[in-house]
């Protein structure tokens, strides 16, 4: 039985692609960056059986139009069909690959690697990165790649081992040329890039073996989980990747709704070197590029440990073709430590009970990059969403002498630019129904006085935040400032309005100029906390074609409106900015690196949702 949230199956893809194929009135070169599902709203969820529709954006060369709109996959028509005047489509995964075939066939860019003493370019990895919007007369208007070029080690295992520095060939993606070769001059190549495979091992480490002999807590029907008192439904896009729907928490046998939707819903990786072409490396890789296509096929005992269930993804490539990713999604059991314990020390007796999480989580291979989006269900209502970054660090090429100025020298001749990795987290709110409200929560010392006559006085101010204008926030960590979403209309025990807090984790500000070309382009990238009223069409915080957009859309556009947040069907949207200066202990590939935040209950529950927890049995104590 199919859920209308479900993502489209196989058969469902391939017939969207049929029909805008057939009635789209696109050239036969047209390609498809987008069939996913269109998710019905709320109102057509509640009211039961909403029509199967997929959302569809083509890119067509022969005119360099973008057109986006539905396919109604039981009435076999299409809806909103329209050119998306201005738009760029993504880079997907198959234009990725031909824009770096199109530069290494190029006799310029052939010369300018013989230069460098390249010959044979079997190991030269050109990659053509969306060009981002700086100005350039003869980029405007145009689909264009702003292309690096690294060869690979000789052990074979690194492709991005040897940047070449300096040499970008720009691409023109529809026309299918190199308009220019941007050389700013060689650089020595470095000598060797390290293997990632080492041959001698350390051989001390003994076996660890999970078992969960009864098997797991968790039951999956079709895309619902169910797990101890949490209840979900599990998503799939080729643009955001994992979603996660309907969100909530079985409390005196009622499921009481907190999150409608959730997602990753923008990413941007703006590079700090000034130099060469490196300006131009500020990756947008969920609206430039796509996470839901790069998700990696994992495997048990390898990138997941436990009692493991998988779900499959169903994409497509650029031609319409479905494509399946197996293993896409992983989710299982984990123990999480001690959820909670007392020592009653003047009679004597201990009660402590383990805490154990559930873990949803995807990985996504884009280029260099490996990102782990992994969200986290706690037994006393907490959600965790966490972000782990791996992968190998973009390096360029380094004069012994130059001074890293922009990153640090991770090996001989190799500077790791320092950078950014900024994700913007879009919930649909519903705590405990569909109105919500949003407050915004800080702590100051009260001044020494007859109120204080001690100096420990703290206050706590909580003020709604009743619009979008306001509704744009940064984190202060002198407040100890976090946001809450409550739902006025629900009255907790203590007659306060229910809630949960976004609790947020370490974090960052951009150092990019807000007038910059990646600065207008991710406006969002300025605020850690935006609230926005609901709208269908506002998904992600750059907007919804931000490759090779000018900038302003997204978050700041919207915001304009300064609509109303005060019992209102509420979006919170959270930037979570991991700034990271490579080591080089993050050579020759990364350690997972990690930053997170938390949705906790907060006076939604009576007391502890927790208490219930069994002891752990005797047996494993
Ligand atoms: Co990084």
């Amino acid at each position: 039985m199919k859920h209308p949230l479900d993502p489209l199956s196989e058969t469902e893809i391939a017939n969207a692609a049929a029909l805008v194929r057939g009635k789209g009135g696109l050239s036969g070169q047209a390609w498809f960056e987008t069939i996913a599902l269109h998710e019905p709203e709320k109102t057509e969820l509640a009211r039961g059986n909403p029509p199967r529709l997929a959302f569809v954006c083509c890119y067509d060369p022969g005119s360099g139009q973008t057109w986006d709109g539905i396919a109604d996959l039981e009435m076999g028509a299409l809806r909103n069909w329209r050119h998306v005047v201005g738009a760029q489509a993504r880079i997907v995964a198959g234009e990725f690959a031909m824009g770096g075939e199109i530069a290494k066939a190029d006799p310029r860019v052939v010369a300018a690697l013989a230069l460098r003493g390249i010959i044979d370019l079997g190991d030269v990895l050109i990659e053509a990165w969306s060009a981002g919007n700086f100005g350039v007369a003869s980029e405007e208007g145009e689909r264009i790649a702003y292309c690096h070029c690294f060869l690979r080690n000789t052990a074979g295992d690194n492709p991005y081992a040897r940047p070449i520095a300096n040499l970008h060939p720009v691409v023109d993606l529809r026309r299918r040329l190199v308009i220019r070769v941007d050389d700013f001059g060689v650089v020595p190549l470095p000598a060797e890039g390290a293997s990632i495979n080492v041959s001698a091992t350390r051989n001390d480490l003994k076996p660890l073996v999970i078992t969960q002999p009864d098997g797991p807590s968790f039951t999956v029907e079709g895309n619902l989980v169910r797990w101890q008192k949490w209840q979900f439904r599990v998503g799939f896009h080729v643009r955001d990747g994992l979603i996660l729907h309907m969100i909530g928490y079985e409390d005196e046998g009622r499921l009481r709704p907190i999150i409608h939707r959730a997602s990753m819903a923008e990413m941007v990786v703006p590079y700090g070197d000034p130099r060469g072409g490196a300006f131009r490396r500020n990756a947008f890789d969920t609206g430039e590029y796509g996470v839901g296509q790069f998700l990696d096929s994992l495997t048990l005992g390898c990138d997941c440990l436990g009692h493991i269930h998988y779900f499959d993804c169903w994409h497509h490539d650029w031609l319409g073709a479905p494509k399946k990713i197996e293993n896409a999604i992983c989710m299982h059991e984990e123990d999480f430590g001690i959820l909670w314990k007392f020592t009653d020390t003047v009679r004597g007796g201990v009660t402590v009970k383990r805490s154990r999480r559930l873990v949803v989580s995807s990985l996504s291979t884009i280029g260099n990059y490996v990102y782990g989006f992994f969200w986290y269900f706690y037994q006393d209502g907490t959600i965790g969403i966490e972000v782990k970054a791996t992968g190998i660090p973009l390096g360029t090429g380094a004069k012994d002498n130059d001074l890293a100025r922009y990153g640090t020298r991770v090996a001989p001749g190799i500077d790791a630019h320092v950078h950014q990795h900024v994700f913007s987290f879009r919930f649909d709110m519903c705590v405990d129904g569909p109105r919500n409200a949003v407050t915004e929560v800080n702590f100051a010392a009260v001044p020494v006085g007859p109120d204080n006559p001690h100096g420990n006085a703290i206050r706590t101010d909580e003020r709604k935040l009743t619009r979008e204008k306001e509704a744009q926030r940064v984190m202060d960590l002198a407040a100890a400032r976090y946001w809450r979403v409550i739902n006025p209309n629900k009255l907790n025990a203590y007659g306060e309005p229910v809630g949960y807090k976004l609790v947020p984790g370490s974090n960052a500000l951009p150092f990019s100029d807000p007038n910059s070309p990646v600065g207008r382009r991710a406006g969002f990238m300025y605020k850690h906390f935006w609230a926005t009223q609901y709208a269908a069409d506002e998904l992600y915080p750059a907007g919804w074609y931000p490759n090779l957009h000018e900038g302003g859309d997204g978050l700041p556009r919207w915001s304009e409106k300064n609509r109303s947040l005060d019992n209102e069907n509420v979006v919170v949207w959270y930037t979570l900015n991991y700034h990271h200066l490579p080591r080089p202990e993050d050579w020759p590939v990364q350690p997972c690196v990690y930053a997170s935040f938390h949705w906790m209950p907060s006076g939604f529950f009576a007391s502890n949702p927790a208490l219930d927890v069994p002891s752990p049995s005797a047996a494993c104590c």
